[in-house]
């Protein structure tokens, strides 16, 4: 059966290389570093990013037992960007294009088995003409290196190379499970093969068969199977279960291979008439997400990847996220499976279609990204398309092609930035920036495609850089910003002709200088780079029945000072409560409702606060009054007529109190590679709420079996930040300390299991 050794630790990275110069490379100008690693470690914001587009060198000796000489010895890559040249043993063995998909070479024959065989890969992180996106000008940084996890299969000769699991009658008791597995195999004798299906829940087996099959030689083949099961549950956002298949080879003496996936019994269907979940319509309320980090770009490892999801989904409670622009990491849609979190993928491309080769290594793209994630539930729609590309047909009929005779399933969709383009695809998506404040929210669905009839539709991306906003930008700016999320998400879901809405974006992101604030960030987030929430989160949080707990986001400082002419007694609230009783400077001011007039669709319309509607007062007579307060607020949220939620807004504040947090109290040392979490850094004023605008160096040590990955001085941004702390593959205590000067030191514990 299948071996697996992890390559993942300790190579020798050379920075800079000339590629001819790679077998004379000494050692002692390496550093050794564990992957994911990125090739350059950047600054938070205002880098050189032509200091990312470089040519590197990996390498790392291996010692294969020679007791796996017959065996099948593949070297597998899940993620270098942009382009790699591998070599075993001082020998080529292959190359491959493109940074987000994954790619194996057979090395069976390169091996000193029981000796030392170096591995080197030579890693060119420029930005080439002939791999997508390059070519043109891109909003997003690449990065570079060996990012994603590395590691050997010790195969037998008879072995999967990859199985892709459909299920059919969803909606029927009966369903049925589909497998086409693609067997590789060497010097086989003419005998009898089988392959089992198996489906299980927990470990148990509901059901399995047999089917035989014959070959011969060397080859490779597809064999088909299928089984009927009865009984189980549907995949979908709020009860997301999943089923254990595996698939085994062999003959009658021995087992040559098993291959485990998980799978959901689900029915994704985009419609003229709005999105269908196993036959239910769903509004789909979405956010892009770029991989990105600070300072270490793509390279993070399985838990960070997981993290992203559950935030989108437990903290954002968004339904439906798109990888923008390319496949993202196993581990993130892994998590979204687990925790049903729909997920729209497309290939990696940003407004550029490039030459013949270029178009090859797209083909190539949707080819390995279907292949890498057929079996994900959570995956119900493949982007075919160059993000934001002009049409060009015949490329766009062999993406679907290609997309099609792969998955018969699934839908395809594209996304596109210009009306009227051609609908090669099953669904029309459409990166809608109509929305600039004013009247016009969306187009409609006719108007964007200028077809008669109407196709499947969805909104790809809205508001980005139609109204970039930082974590400590004006307080009106902040609300504005999250307004603006909330009335594109609203249209959306008054109309059953647009399956969904995606807003731009989840996360800021480092950009390259035509983009972003000059400081080399897009500040699109509805939270920064460090996933701590802005203002425009609330937006996503109040707009479907998600399952959160309750929340009552106060979006005002209540700050005398803070508006042009002074706080002028309006506070918008983000809410999950029924309603929210307001007293104001110690006098009961009313009680307030949600604003279902204006915010009709989305579950939870905000709460808005007028001091001058219920005072009856306006220009100076308003002021003037608010200028005879403290202003201090206090709003009781009730739930079924019960008080759930308080909070004290305004009046003399100050900086009271430093939280630090760990996602993770505990991280494994024994992983395929590293483990790491984040820990969140936030100063609270007296009264428990954020200080956006407080100024505060910390300094930040780790101690133990742990590291830092960033700088150790480091500053609050928008009155929080974050670091990730990452394992040394030692199990104990990892001690994080963080010191300022107004609030002294704090530390954590993390334990590393
Ligand atoms: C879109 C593009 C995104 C991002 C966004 C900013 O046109 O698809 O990648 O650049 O604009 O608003």
């Amino acid at each position: 059966m299948r071996e697996i050794i992890h390559l993942n630790d300790s190579w020798h990275y050379y920075e800079h290389v000339n590629e001819n110069d790679i077998n004379s490379l000494k050692e002692n100008n390496s550093v050794l570093v564990d992957i994911p690693h990125t090739n350059k470690v950047t600054e938070y914001n205002c880098f050189d990013e032509k200091k990312l587009e470089f040519i590197s060198c990996y390498k790392k000796s291996i010692l294969i037992h020679e007791g796996f000489k017959d065996k099948t010895i593949l070297l597998c890559f899940e993620g270098v960007m942009a382009y790699a040249k591998v070599y075993v043993g001082g020998r080529f063995v292959g190359e491959h294009k493109g940074g987000y998909t994954p790619f194996k070479f057979e090395i069976t024959e390169y091996i000193n088995f029981g000796k030392e065989t170096q591995i080197t890969v030579v890693v060119d992180s420029t930005q080439r003409d002939d791999i997508p996106p390059f070519g043109n000008v891109v909003d997003y940084l690449t990065y570079g290196g060996i990012y994603r996890e590395v590691f050997i299969e010790v195969a037998e000769k008879m072995y999967i190379e990859e199985v892709l699991v459909s299920t059919e009658n969803v909606l029927s008791e009966q369903k049925k499970v589909l497998v086409k597995a693609t067997i590789n195999y060497k010097d086989m004798p003419v005998k009898d093969y089988y392959l089992i299906l198996m489906v299980l829940k927990e470990g148990l087996i509901l059901k399995n068969t047999r089917k035989k099959f014959n070959v011969t030689g060397t080859g490779r083949n597809s064999i088909l199977a299928e089984l009927e099961v009865s009984n189980v549950d549907h995949w979908d956002i709020d009860n997301p279960t999943l089923y254990d298949v595996a698939v085994i080879v062999g003959c009658r003496k021995t087992l040559f291979d098993e291959r485990d996936y998980k799978i959901g019994f689900r029915e994704a269907n985009f419609t003229p008439e709005g999105f269908f979940l196993n036959g239910k319509r769903v509004k789909l309320v979405g956010l892009n997400r770029h991989q990105s980090y600070p300072y270490v770009g793509y390279a993070m490892p399985k838990r960070v990847q997981e993290k992203d999801a559950d935030i989108l989904k437990n903290v954002a409670g968004v339904n439906i996220v798109r990888t923008s622009h390319y496949p993202q990491s196993r581990h993130f849609l892994n998590k979204c499976d687990e925790i049903g979190l729909l997920v729209l993928e497309e290939i990696p491309g940003w407004q550029h279609i490039g030459g013949s080769d270029w178009k090859e290594v797209s083909y190539n793209d949707v080819r390995d990204m279907i292949t890498r994630d057929y079996n994900h539930p959570s995956i119900v729609l493949w982007g075919v398309r160059i993000n934001e590309s002009g049409d060009d047909d015949a490329f766009y009929k062999v993406t679907n092609e290609i997309a099609k005779s792969i998955d018969g399933y699934r839908q395809t969709g594209g996304i596109r930035a210009i009306e009227g383009s051609n609908l090669i695809e099953d669904v029309y998506t459409f990166n809608d920036f109509i929305f600039g404040g004013g009247e016009k929210i969306l187009r409609n669905q006719k108007e964007v495609t200028g077809k008669e009839e109407l196709v499947p539709y969805m909104v790809t991306e809205y508001n980005g850089h139609m109204f970039p906003t930082k974590s400590f930008d004006h307080e009106n700016r902040r609300v504005e910003h999250s307004l603006r999320h909330l009335k594109v998400i609203n249209k959306g879901m008054g109309d059953d002709t647009i399956c969904g809405t995606i807003g731009w974006c989840a996360f800021d992101y480092n950009t390259h200088f035509e983009f972003g604030s000059g400081d080399k960030i897009c500040h699109h987030g509805v939270m920064d780079m460090f996933r701590n929430e802005k203002v425009a989160i609330g937006a996503y949080k109040s707009a479907t029945e998600n399952g959160l707990d309750t929340f009552m986001d106060i979006t005002s400082l209540v700050s005398r000072g803070e508006q042009n002419e002074g706080f002028d007694g309006e506070v918008v609230i983000y809410t999950n409560c029924d309603y929210i009783e307001v007293d104001f400077d110690g006098e009961r001011l009313g009680r307030f409702y949600p604003d279902k007039d204006n915010y009709e669709n989305v579950k939870h319309a905000p709460v808005f606060v007028r001091v001058a509607t219920v005072k009856k007062l306006e220009g100076k007579a308003l002021m003037d009054y608010l200028y005879s307060k403290k202003c201090v607020m206090i709003f009781d949220g009730y739930k079924d007529g019960k008080k759930v939620l308080s909070k004290t807004v305004g009046g003399n504040v100050y900086a009271s109190e430093l939280v630090v947090e760990a996602d993770d109290d505990t991280l494994k040392s024994t992983l395929p590679t590293y483990d790491a979490t984040r820990v969140r850094v936030k100063a609270l004023d007296n009264r428990g709420n954020p200080l956006p605008y407080i100024i505060e160096n910390l300094d930040v040590e780790v101690h133990g079996v742990g590291e830092l990955i960033g700088p150790s001085r480091i500053s609050l941004i928008g009155g929080q930040i974050a670091f990730w702390v990452k394992t040394i593959r030692k199990s104990g205590d990892i001690t994080v300390h963080v010191n300022s000067v107004r609030f002294g030191e704090k530390k954590i514990t993390i334990t590393v299991d």
